[in-house]
C-alpha cells in the first residue's frame, strides 16, 4: 500500500515539472517584439503543494542553486510566487499552503530557474485545486509569475519551461508567438556559470534606459540581430550547426555591444571556443549568470568542459538540445 501511494506520489510530483533553458539567439532583443530562439534543458523544477489549516504560505525550497542565487533572489522569488496566487484568485490572508520546490536543475542567472519555479507552482495549484488547465493556462500563469522577477518579461522563458524543446518565440502586442523548431539530431552544449547572481529586473532596465536615450544606436543593433537570427534559424532548419554555431558568435558580440556581457563571461566564452566549440556566447541576463558552447562531439564537449573549468567557471554544466 506504502509503495503504491508513493509510485502515486511520484507521478503526481513529475507531473509538476517545469524546465530550465538556455537562450541560443536574443536575449534582451526578445523584449522589444522580435523573434528569439531558445532550447529547453532536460532539467526541470518541480513542486508539491499541500493546503495548511491556518493561513498563509510556507515555502520549503529544495532546489539546488549556485551560492549566492537564492539569497539575492530571495525577494524577488518570493513576489512572483505571491503574483502566482493571485492569477489563482487565491487570498493568502484567507488560506494557507505549504510549497515544497524540488527537481534537478541547479539555479543560476541565466537558465530560467524563476520562470521554472512559477510555472511549476502554476501546475502544481491547477493539482491541487482540482482545476484542469491547458498548456496555454499554465504558460500564463507562469507569465504572471514572472511579473515578480521584472516589469516586462518577454515570456520566452516561461513558455520554454512549459513546453520545453527547442522553440522559435516571439512577443507581440497580444499573446506571444511561438513554435517548436524540429532538429535532426541532439546538438551537445556545454553551459557554465561565472559564479555572478545577476538581477533580470536591472539589466532589462538599464538596457531600456540606454535605448531610450539613444534609440537609433538600440535600433541599429535590433536590426543587425533581426538579421542574424533569421539567419540561425535557416540553419537550424538545414541541420546546418557550424553555421549556427558562428551565428551564436555574431550574436555574442551584439551583447557585447548591448553591453550586457562582461569581462567573466567573455573571458569563458573565448575559453570554449579556443578548446573546439563550435560556437560559444552568453545566454540569459548577462552582467555575470551563464555562457552556452555549442559543441560537435562528446570528446569536444568534454574538452570545453574541462577548458571552462580551467577558465575559472565555478560550475560546468553537459547537456543536450533534444
Ligand atoms: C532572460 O532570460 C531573458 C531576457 O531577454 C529577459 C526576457 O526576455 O524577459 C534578458
Amino acid at each position: 500500500k506504502r509503495q503504491q501511494h508513493e509510485r502515486i506520489g511520484q507521478r503526481i510530483l513529475a507531473e509538476t515539472r517545469a524546465f530550465g533553458k538556455l537562450i541560443l539567439f536574443g536575449e534582451h532583443f526578445v523584449v522589444y517584439k522580435v523573434p528569439a530562439l531558445v532550447g529547453a534543458v532536460a532539467a526541470y523544477t518541480d513542486c508539491e503543494c499541500e493546503r495548511l489549516p491556518g493561513p498563509g504560505l510556507v515555502v520549503v525550497d529544495n532546489r539546488p542553486a549556485v551560492p549566492d542565487y537564492k539569497v539575492t533572489k530571495a525577494e524577488e522569488a518570493d513576489a512572483a510566487l505571491r503574483l502566482v496566487f493571485d492569477h489563482f484568485g487565491l487570498d493568502l490572508s484567507k488560506e494557507g499552503f505549504k510549497v515544497t520546490f524540488g527537481g534537478d536543475l541547479c539555479c543560476a542567472s541565466g537558465i530560467g530557474a524563476s520562470a521554472a519555479q512559477v510555472v511549476s507552482l502554476a501546475r502544481a495549484l491547477s493539482q491541487t485545486l482540482k482545476r484542469p488547465m491547458s498548456e496555454n493556462a499554465i504558460n500564463a500563469a507562469g507569465y504572471e509569475g514572472e511579473k515578480g522577477y521584472h516589469g516586462t518579461p518577454s515570456g520566452i522563458d516561461n513558455t520554454a519551461a512549459t513546453f520545453g524543446g527547442i522553440l522559435k518565440f516571439q512577443r507581440t502586442e497580444g499573446e506571444p508567438i511561438f513554435e517548436r523548431k524540429a532538429i535532426a539530431k541532439p546538438m551537445l552544449i556545454v553551459y557554465a556559470s561565472t559564479g555572478i547572481t545577476s538581477s533580470t529586473t536591472s539589466v532589462v532596465g538599464d538596457v531600456r534606459a540606454k535605448k531610450e536615450s539613444d534609440p537609433s544606436w538600440f535600433e541599429a543593433l535590433l536590426q543587425k540581430y533581426v538579421a542574424l537570427v533569421q539567419k540561425a534559424e535557416l540553419a537550424l532548419n538545414a541541420g546546418d550547426i557550424a553555421e549556427v554555431g558562428l551565428l551564436m558568435n555574431e550574436n555574442h558580440k551584439l551583447c557585447q555591444q548591448l553591453t550586457v556581457s562582461c569581462p567573466e563571461l567573455d573571458r569563458l566564452v573565448d575559453a570554449a571556443r579556443l578548446a573546439g566549440a563550435t560556437g560559444a556566447k552568453m545566454s540569459g541576463t548577462g552582467r555575470g549568470g551563464l555562457m552556452l558552447a555549442l559543441t560537435p562531439t562528446p570528446e569536444i564537449q568534454d574538452a570545453v568542459a574541462d577548458a571552462l573549468k580551467a577558465a575559472g567557471a565555478p560550475q560546468v554544466w553537459k547537456t543536450s538540445f533534444a
